[in-house]
């Protein structure tokens, strides 16, 4: 398995604070059979200033680190960008990262509120020839109340991740049940660990990729956590034959309760 949503460089952001904490997560990893990451820190122009040149060195440093206790684990440089007006710059000047320099990105999106002109943005995006990876969808507000939206998004060649211990039901029964909803209809492309440490939020997708194989069996449960995830390590675009998203179930209308 592959990981292409994890905080695990050290000192950098919320995840851990120190290369012993790093290596204690990557051990973790190893036992639960991810064989490589994405190192993907937060970005966010107030709060997480990570650019590019710091995180590909940070990255580096790992490997040496991985490299000297003979630990077969890749890593790869990455970034979980938050929404800003400087994005679309950031990225196209390399200040910011892109999943492994490629063109795909992670993308994590205000929980609590719709951006406005959000579905603009997001096309634009893509149109700009980027892949885009929406980071835990499972986890906004807009979502839960409203997953057809999520729906068009993909439609339009959004590529969704869920975090394990949402389909685990650590975030609650409502985020777990979206998620099976959303695995269910295909609407899930990438499952991932979004592990900040060994205490909670682990690095961790083996018990999340048998719930999935559960419930959309474990062909397509393996994309999300294999066949997908090194398809964005190598720059390459998903093949999605055989995995189109299936229409939601609507809501009732209102007429007819009467
Ligand atoms: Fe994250």
């Amino acid at each position: 398995m592959i990981d292409i949503h994890c905080h695990v460089l050290p000192g950098m952001d919320d995840g851990p604070a120190s290369m012993d904490k790093s290596m204690a997560m990557v051990r973790l990893a190893v036992a639960d059979g991810i064989r490589g990451a994405i190192c993907t820190p937060h970005w966010h122009p107030l709060f997480w200033p990570n650019e590019r040149n710091a995180i590909v060195i940070a990255v580096e440093t790992l490997r040496l680190r991985l490299q000297a206790e003979d630990i077969a684990f890749d890593v790869w440089p990455g970034s979980e960008l938050s929404l800003d007006a400087d994005l679309e710059a950031g990225i196209a000047d390399g200040r910011l990262a892109t999943l492994n320099g490629g063109s795909w990105v992670l993308l994590e999106l205000p929980g609590a509120f719709l951006p406005s002109g959000i579905d603009n943005l997001l096309l634009n995006f893509l149109r700009s020839g980027r892949r885009l990876v929406l980071a835990h969808p499972e986890r906004y507000h807009f979502i839960l109340r409203d997953s057809a939206r999520l729906h068009a998004w993909v439609e339009m060649g959004v590529a969704v991740q869920i975090t394990a211990a949402s389909l685990l039901g650590r975030l609650g029964p409502e985020i777990a049940t979206l998620c099976r909803v959303l695995l269910e209809h295909r609407l899930v492309h990438f499952l991932a660990s979004d592990g900040h440490g060994v205490e909670n939020r682990r690095p961790l997708l083996r018990e999340a990729y048998i719930a999935a194989a559960e419930i959309m069996g474990s062909d397509d449960a393996w994309r999300l956590v294999h066949t997908h995830p090194q398809a964005v390590v190598r720059n390459e675009p998903l093949l999605l034959v055989d995995f189109a998203p299936l229409s939601l179930p609507r809501k009732r209308p209102w007429f007819k309760f009467w």
